[in-house]
């Protein structure tokens, strides 16, 4: 196994997210040095258990813990606070205490609801993530923003618990179906607009070729580490998002959440913020300066990957309208929107009105 090691510290925490090939043989190794119990709970979903279940718990026994398998069905709707009770009383029945500590081995709805456990469980204890599906690696794993969905909206409730360490396997990632890969390329092709011009080129200069992973190759081991890197200096630097930095992730996902909600979620999320990057490209040539030119790329490396660029014509554009507007109860009516003036660069707008949203979903 070898492996690469990214800091992340910031106020109050410090983890490493180690990125590698194969690493997942040695989790059970590599948690020794980060947590002092025993016993523990490996919490997974149906795939992420079959997948990798026990050959995780295998590697946390030879180094003497007592983990304990917990699997619950895959989906979104898995993010519960009833599912958070169903883990919590199976982690007591197995015994665990103030002293275990959670694993989560999935996605990203495997990170956040494992997270939260580990959050609330005896008041907190130790997490560590074992991402499994490329967003979960390039995004949502690092950051410590965890929690689950009420009726009325999607990560309503959750606790900020950044993890102990963050295991980046890449070889887990070649049973990934296309349709996942590409959820997590449009949050790199995110990273890429609004810190990276050169991995945006790199991006870009790569033949179009379906998107799907085969084995690893150095490339993408260092694209993962790229990414995790970029995440974890914007967390670094304002993790309870206080002065704006880390909304600068939200790059794309005003209009991007306002499409799942148009769409009852059926359309995946990468797809919406794939579509909601293309209108804050419109926005940022109208109130920042973006060229159409560099908005023109940002649609052709989004094609390449096989990311929607243009609404579904059915979807009417009036329900997306109302649905930002639902979204700005919970932030309190201003709009805040993340612009990018030219590739690799972003900042926060106050200039961005209602109508400018409406236009550029009218031309969506
Ligand atoms: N906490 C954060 O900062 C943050 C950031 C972004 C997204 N999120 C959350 O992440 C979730 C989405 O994450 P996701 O896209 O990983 O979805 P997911 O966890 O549902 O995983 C997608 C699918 O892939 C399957 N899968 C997982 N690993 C696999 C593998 N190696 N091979 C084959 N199949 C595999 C899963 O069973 C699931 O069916 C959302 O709930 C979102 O809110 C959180
Ligand atoms: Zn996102």
């Amino acid at each position: 196994m070898n492996s690469d090691t990214i800091e992340i510290s910031g106020n109050g925490f410090r983890y490493s997210a180690l990125v590698g090939h194969g690493s997942m043989a040695n989790a059970g190794e590599l948690a020794r040095k980060v947590v002092r119990g025993n016993r523990c709970a490996v919490i997974a979903d149906e795939t992420s258990a079959r997948l990798f279940g026990d050959h995780v718990c295998e590697s946390f026994s030879s180094e003497n813990f007592s983990p304990r398998l917990i699997r619950i069905p895959s989906g979104e709707k898995s993010k519960s606070l009833a599912q958070v009770e169903t883990i919590c009383d199976e982690m007591v029945a197995a015994g665990l205490d103030r002293s275990s500590f959670v694993i989560g081995l999935g996605g990203g709805v495997i990170g956040d609801i494992s997270g939260f456990v580990a959050a609330i469980f005896q008041r907190g204890v130790p997490h560590i993530q074992i991402p499994t599906t490329l967003l979960a690696m390039v995004d949502s794993s690092i950051g410590g923003k965890t929690g689950v969905n009420l009726n009325a909206g999607k990560n309503l409730i959750g606790a900020i618990h950044h993890p102990a360490l963050i295991i980046a396997d890449v070889a887990a990632l070649e049973s990934l179906p296309p349709q996942e890969v590409r959820q997590g390329y449009a949050e790199i092709i995110k990273h890429a607009i609004i810190r990276d011009t050169e991995m945006f080129q790199t991006l870009s200069s790569r033949a179009k070729q379906p998107v799907r992973l085969g084995p690893m190759d150095d490339g993408f081991v260092a694209l993962v580490r790229r990414n995790i890197a970029i995440k974890a200096r914007i967390v670094a630097a304002d993790a309870r998002e206080i002065s704006g930095e880390r909304a600068l992730l939200n790059f794309g996902h005003t209009v991007g959440h306002a499409i799942e909600r148009a769409t009852d979620f059926k359309v995946p999320h990468g797809d919406c913020i794939s579509i909601g990057m293309v209108a804050a490209c419109g926005i940022s040539m109208k109130r920042a300066g973006l060229s159409s030119q560099e908005r023109d790329d940002v649609v052709s490396l989004l094609n390449q990957f096989e990311l929607p660029t243009r609404l579904p014509p059915k979807l009417d554009r009036d329900r997306i309208m109302e649905a930002i507007r639902y979204d700005k109860k919970f932030t309190s009516g201003e709009v805040r929107f993340v612009v990018t003036p030219r590739i690799g660069e972003a900042r926060l707008s106050r200039a961005v009105t209602m109508n400018d949203l409406q236009d550029a979903v009218a031309q969506l």
